[in-house]
């Protein structure tokens, strides 16, 4: 428990000086300035619960709340993909939760939580394509990939970025995604090729179009939300989406099994599937599809009914087993080789 440090005069909530506030220790892991912005709201209104947050990324989270085990140090897990989260429900680390809300959910938020018994979420969606800087493509002459075959190309040698599916949920998203559209072979196999064209696996899923904004890499394969974020900002950054069919990810939050501050993380829960604060994310460059029914997509972000979305397994790749094997040979066949 901490003091709070000043009362707020004339907040939603008056709590007087010297009172106690409640904590919550938050894990946020969609992009910091959403993260920042949520932390913010939410102190602004509940003036009685003080948030502690760290920004990690998906499989990140995943490891430090498995970490934590029995002790755990964190009460609540927000955003990052939905496989990580239903793993940790998988393996007892989150808590279950119906939350009130539940029901103003869209059915793929609803049904994320059936998956899992109620120990997870859909907080928002988004599918997975990538950005290129079109004034370096142009320079160079490379022509702008339609599908992901055309990321083998040796003219992008070099020029694509993607991070590494054991920190990151987007990048595990993609693995996953090759796998079901190509075969687990020949997924590895065109991962195995594509590396020839990768500089750098990042941490973090968002970081390679970050780059490619700044003109420090071509192309990243990112979540298309995380492209238009780029575009928006200004910087010369194309969305793709893959002729082939491409993946999604149901982004999540859970509660923590054993939180310390179980009434805060229920409080913030509940707060963050209402309509009005989904309704900011795009203030915060944040361009997913919300979770609540009753929320409005922003109107910068993909439409996902004209993308050719694959039927992705939530189950299957969410599923403990699939995701340790599957990042186990990423790392013997993928992260083990050099870069170029
Ligand atoms: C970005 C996207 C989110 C996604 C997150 C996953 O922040 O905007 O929609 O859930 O990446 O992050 P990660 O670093 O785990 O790939």
């Amino acid at each position: 428990m901490k003091t709070l440090k000043y009362a707020l005069i004339g907040g939603a909530a008056f709590l007087p000086a010297g009172a106690m506030a409640a904590e919550l220790n938050l894990i946020c892991s969609a992009d910091v300035v959403i993260c920042e912005k949520l932390v913010s709201e939410f102190e602004a209104s509940h003036s009685d619960i003080d948030v502690n947050m760290v920004r990690l990324s998906s499989g990140e989270a995943y490891a430090k709340v498995r970490a934590e085990g029995r002790n755990p140090q964190t009460d609540l897990w927000w955003g990052g993909t939905g496989d990580p989260h239903l793993q940790a429900a998988h393996d007892g680390l989150t808590a279950e939760y119906k939350s009130p809300m539940l029901d103003k959910l869209q059915d793929w938020a609803q049904g994320q939580a059936k998956t899992s018994d109620y120990h997870t979420v859909g907080v928002y969606s988004g599918a997975l394509g990538w950005g290129y800087n079109k004034d370096i493509f142009a320079e160079k002459g490379i022509k702008a990939p339609e599908c992901w075959s055309d990321l083998l190309d040796p003219a992008l040698k070099g020029e694509i970025q993607i991070a590494d599916p054991n920190s990151s949920g987007t990048a595990y998203t993609t693995l996953a995604t090759l796998v079901q559209i190509m075969g687990e072979d020949e997924a590895f196999d065109f991962l195995k090729k594509m590396h020839a064209n990768v500089s750098q696996y990042t941490k973090s899923g968002s970081a390679p179009v970050k780059a490619a904004a700044r003109g420090e890499t071509g192309l990243g394969i990112v979540f298309q939300h995380d492209a238009v974020a780029q575009a928006v900002e200004g910087f010369p950054i194309e969305v793709g989406s893959p002729c082939e069919g491409t993946g999604y990810e149901i982004g999540s939050m859970s509660m923590i099994e054993g939180a310390q501050n179980e009434e805060s993380a229920k409080v913030f829960y509940d707060w963050v599937l209402t309509p009005e604060v989904q309704n900011m994310m795009p203030e915060a460059g944040s361009f997913q599809i919300p979770s609540n029914a009753s929320a409005t997509p922003p109107k910068e972000a993909p439409d996902l009914s004209k993308i050719k979305l694959i039927d992705y397994d939530f189950a299957e790749y969410g599923s403990a087993e699939r995701r340790k094997e599957l990042l186990s040979r990423w790392d013997e066949e993928i992260g083990s080789l050099p870069l170029q």
